[in-house]
């Protein structure tokens, strides 16, 4: 769909520059990017395209959101977020949450997203139980990110990439465990994880499982894994152009829509 955005100010371009940086470095020093990759993704995936309802409108911002129970462990992100959201008053809440996504994607070594400030913060946060359920397969997958979210079989698969960063906390989400065995870099691992079958130690939901049961993801998984093409080199490349598309659609659901 082509976009539309709105005219932001020099002044907010600038704080959105400086505030870029200032996320550099927390996230970097916290060795938090994961947890602030699924902030960003638990913001905008509640975006329903027939209702235009829910999506990435800085919303994770209301304590109603935060006790949904798919988003336990996000006030952590929060509370991480903090000592830079109060130096910038004037970012929404939506940019600010949305960039810190970005950021973290890029500090662990993943692809650039573009971003484009000037989303609105809205008054209302969605109804639970827009986010996807881990012991769920492919049907639920499609149910949720193309009907719901109006996003396609290729954006499911390069998004699951994002299953490279980051761990499952009992504490949170009832399971335990990392997809890949460098979970604080950004890379196709979580794709040959997959691949290569269950490991000790390693964990694969459902939900990453259901991308071998259906042939179009498989393809893709494949891809992505470099199993099909000799030149790792390339097929990395090809998850990090595809994941660069899918998470910049993710973060602009709803927004600037022409
Ligand atoms: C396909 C459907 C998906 C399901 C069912 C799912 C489910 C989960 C679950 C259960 C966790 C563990 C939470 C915890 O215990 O801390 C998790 C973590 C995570 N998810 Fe997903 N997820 C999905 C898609 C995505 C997408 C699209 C992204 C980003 C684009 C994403 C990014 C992450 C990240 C980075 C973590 C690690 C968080 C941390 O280490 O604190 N997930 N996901």
């Amino acid at each position: 769909m082509t976009k539309n955005y709105p005219n932001v100010s020099e002044d907010y371009k600038k704080a959105i520059e400086k505030c870029r940086r200032k996320l550099r470095g927390l996230i970097a020093e916290k060795h938090c990017a994961p947890i602030m990759v699924r902030l960003a993704w638990h913001s905008a995936g509640t975006f329903d395209c027939v209702t235009k309802t829910g999506g990435p409108f800085g919303t994770m911002r209301f304590t109603d959101e935060q006790a949904h129970e798919a988003n336990s462990g996000i006030q952590i992100a929060l509370g991480l977020l903090d000592p830079v959201r109060v130096q910038f008053p004037t970012i929404s809440f939506a940019d600010f949450h949305q960039l810190a996504g970005v950021v973290a994607v890029e500090v662990t070594g993943g692809p650039e997203i573009q971003f484009h400030p000037g989303r609105e913060d809205k008054p209302q946060p969605p109804p639970e139980g827009r986010l996807p359920d881990a012991t769920k397969g492919c049907n639920h997958l499609r149910d949720v990110f193309a009907k719901q979210m109006g996003l396609t079989d290729y954006d499911i698969v390069a998004l699951s990439g994002a299953h490279t960063l980051g761990k499952c906390h009992k504490d949170r989400s009832g399971f335990e465990g990392a997809w890949t065995s460098n979970p604080l870099i950004f890379d196709n691992s979580y794709f040959k994880e997959l691949l290569s079958g269950e490991k000790e130690g390693l964990i694969q939901l459902v939900s990453d499982k259901a991308l071998l049961d259906d042939p179009t993801f498989r393809s893709l998984v494949e891809k992505y894994a470099a199993r099909i093409n000799v030149c790792i080199k390339q097929d990395e490349d090809a998850f990090f152009s595809d994941y660069a598309k899918a998470h910049l659609k993710l973060s602009e659901l709803g927004f600037a829509d022409a």
